[in-house]
């Protein structure tokens, strides 16, 4: 019997067995476990994970879904964290903790055009406040009367309630859960590679984003109160908008008084070389979602940022009985815990002290180089991404850009993956197109071991492919 007190001991054939009994695993047919054991992860140091069986594997998705920023092994978190739950676990957030204004401050600063932080535990929660706060807005603001709907983009992905999935534009996620809510409407995407309006860049007049205009009028200016997007598209295909895309998008949500919420749940905390994803852009979005590297996923965190006219909306009177519920009614048992606080504080304060931005900028470039050079092969239909988030589209030819079938896409996975190597793809997400595979890994990567990773992937396609 293992001492109950010592829950880091276990027996790895009572673990193996145990896994399959017991849970039930995320986006995971488990049918393949009658055949194949799952892997369970045992251990990480740096950007290396070890399994139950003792394989080392490196890791380019952070953990999976591009969240463990500053790399696995961080002592100093794991100290503050124990130091602070030994302090103060948990107070709910309708009080105040010292972390959480320590780390809202620290938000703040990195985000000087807002002035509001509300938390909650993950990305979809983070998205659903944005939701709420739109919709309540219309009820309570005489100027945003009626304006309850929330606009979203085809291929992005903004969770997994059935909130965040109205605001969904992944097909194949979002099979077999409908009905979703009244008042989400989806416009195109605005992927180059496969342009929905045909067109090529430089030669297009950026109709993905002018055009978005044409379904407001639709719908009616009046019903829109919010648009939400991806600063660059992730769990989609590492989509990256052109430079003028988001200065054109927000010029029509200004026009007509839309809410513009960008979810930097990715590509915040320096993904993609600049701390926001929307840095890249000339574009200041009224609301700002993010979770995900906010902690490094040391601990579950989430966050929604507004702009001071949006928090002077729920600014109620309390001795009105007309007015005294027009507060913000939302509540989140985690949203704000101590302990996630301390997390976030420490990660942020290694990613700004050991510069991973510089590093991010640096090596992410050579990735994106190196990856470039794949393009030699007739598979490989298109590179793309910034900083240390790229993608590569797998097509059966370049001319045509017929996507690799599903069973194509496995093999190739499988072959990465037996070189000790883990990298990611776009999963379940579309009919036919989850094509792209995709590398984010810690910010802390270096470039022999970028050398590594794009060494398998091209081993792996040459062994797939032929
Ligand atoms: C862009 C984006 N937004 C929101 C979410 C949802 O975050 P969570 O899984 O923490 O709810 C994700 C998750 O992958 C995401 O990629």
């Amino acid at each position: 019997m293992i001492d109950k007190k010592d829950w880091l001991a276990y027996d790895t054939e009572e673990m193996v067995v145990a896994d399959k009994d017991v849970l039930w695993h995320h986006l995971k047919p488990h049918r393949v476990f009658d055949a194949a054991e799952q892997m369970i992860i045992v251990e990480g140091k740096g950007i290396m994970v070890t399994d139950i069986r003792g394989r080392e594997y490196m890791d380019a998705t952070s953990g999976g879904v591009w969240s463990v920023l500053v790399g696995y092994g961080r002592d100093s978190i794991a100290e503050a964290v124990c130091e602070q739950l030994k302090k103060m676990p948990y107070f709910a957030g309708v009080f105040g903790n010292v972390p959480s204004i320590k780390f809202a401050q620290k938000l703040l600063e990195k985000l000087p055009n807002h002035d509001k932080v509300y938390f909650s535990n993950s990305g979809s929660e983070a998205n659903e406040k944005a939701f709420k706060i739109v919709r309540q807005a219309s009820r309570i603001s005489p100027d945003r009367k009626g304006k309850y709907k929330i606009m979203f983009r085809d291929r992005d992905y903004h969770g997994t309630t059935i909130g965040a999935m109205s605001a969904t534009g992944q097909a194949q996620r979002r099979e077999g859960f409908g009905p979703f809510l009244e008042g989400f409407v989806e416009f195109p995407h605005c992927a180059c590679y496969r342009c929905p309006h045909g067109k090529n860049y430089g030669d297009c007049d950026i109709e993905c984003a002018r055009k978005v205009e044409d379904i407001i009028l639709k719908e009616g200016p009046g019903t829109i109160g919010g648009m939400i997007v991806e600063p660059i598209t992730a769990g989609g295909g590492i989509l990256k908008p052109v430079p003028e895309y988001y200065p054109i998008l927000q010029g029509i949500c200004k026009k007509y008084d839309i809410w513009m919420i960008m979810d930097e749940v990715v590509c915040g905390f320096g993904r993609t070389g600049k701390f926001w994803g929307h840095e890249h852009y000339d574009v200041d979005p009224d609301i700002i979602t993010m979770a995900k590297g906010l902690a490094s996923s040391y601990e579950a965190l989430s966050a929604t940022v507004v702009k001071q006219k949006i928090y002077d909306v729920f600014l109620c009177d309390p001795s009105d009985p007309e007015d005294r519920l027009n507060y913000f009614r939302d509540i989140s048992t985690y949203g704000g815990c101590t302990s996630a606080m301390i997390a976030a504080l420490e990660s942020t304060r290694i990613i700004e002290e050991e510069n991973l931005l510089g590093n991010t900028i640096e090596v992410g470039a050579y990735m994106i180089e190196k990856l470039e050079a794949l393009r030699k092969y007739n598979c490989v239909g298109d590179v793309r991404g910034e900083g240390l988030f790229a993608g590569i589209e797998f097509v059966q030819d370049k001319v045509t850009k017929e996507p690799v079938t599903e069973s194509q896409m496995a093999q190739l996975m499988g072959n990465v993956m037996a070189q000790n190597v883990i990298v990611g793809r776009t999963n379940s997400s579309f009919h036919g197109l989850n094509n792209t595979m995709n590398l984010a890994p810690s910010l802390i990567i270096t470039k022999d071991q970028v050398d590594i990773i794009v060494a398998a992937v091209e081993t792996a396609i040459q062994k797939t492919f032929g």
